[in-house]
């Protein structure tokens, strides 16, 4: 896998990102410990980015497509008024009954409803408007998951796309994976609904928001 930034670099950036409280330092020891894939959690810096975009878009109303052990869910309830809400999808029971440990030793965890189900069946269900959706779930449904989004953020919202450069692999796309990788980012970027960026932060955030003309 491609490294975006050299380890130094890395470290130095961790060294100089605000502290996570005690509770999410255990729940990524104990994800590293007891999953299989434990590189999926988002980590420190990415967690930081979703909470100050939380914060700075004064969001409310969060989902989260892909909770694996909750961190990326605990960072953002983290930045929500107390009376702001996460809902966080996941599909596999053991991720699940890790990310609800920690939720309940979160002073947040109030704020995060974990629906166990595929996250296709949950968000199409969904009829309330979003202010940050975070899409960080099988890369397969990153389509679907993206068109649905579109219909349930609100006119000022941002859709966060964890992934979206795949270790580099995206620049020669040679398993289905890289290939879905790929033409989702260059469907994002022939739409003209939205507007776009990705930042080369981790393996590649691409933040997206409805375009001027359809707000
Ligand atoms: C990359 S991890 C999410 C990491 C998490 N957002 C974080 O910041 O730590 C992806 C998660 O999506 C879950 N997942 C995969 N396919 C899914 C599906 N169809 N529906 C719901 N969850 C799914 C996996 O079990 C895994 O826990």
């Amino acid at each position: 896998m491609l490294s975006l930034v050299s380890d130094q670099i890395e470290n130095y950036v961790q060294k100089n990102t605000t502290k996570l409280p005690v509770h999410l330092i255990e729940l990524i020891e104990e994800t590293y410990k007891s999953c299989n894939s434990p590189q999926m959690i988002s980590g420190q810096i990415e967690g930081s980015l979703l909470q100050f975009i939380v914060w700075t878009t004064n969001a409310k109303n969060v989902l989260d497509i892909g909770t694996f052990t909750g961190f990326s869910a605990q960072m953002m309830a983290s930045a929500l008024p107390d009376d702001g809400k996460v809902i966080t999808c996941e599909i596999n029971t053991k991720h699940a009954k890790i990310a609800k440990k920690y939720f309940d030793k979160s002073p947040h965890g109030h704020k995060i409803e974990l629906i166990l189900s595929p996250a296709i069946d949950t968000i199409k269900s969904l009829s309330d408007q979003f202010d940050v959706i975070f899409i960080d779930a099988d890369k397969s449904s990153y389509k679907d998951y993206y068109d649905i989004a579109l219909n349930l953020i609100s006119d000022r919202g941002l859709i966060v796309i964890d992934n979206v450069l795949w270790g580099g692999k995206v620049l020669n796309p040679i398993d289905k994976t890289d290939h879905n990788i790929n033409n989702f980012n260059t469907y994002v970027s022939n739409d003209k609904r939205v507007e776009q960026v990705i930042l080369p932060i981790r393996d590649g955030v691409m933040l997206v928001k409805k375009s001027a003309n359809i707000t």
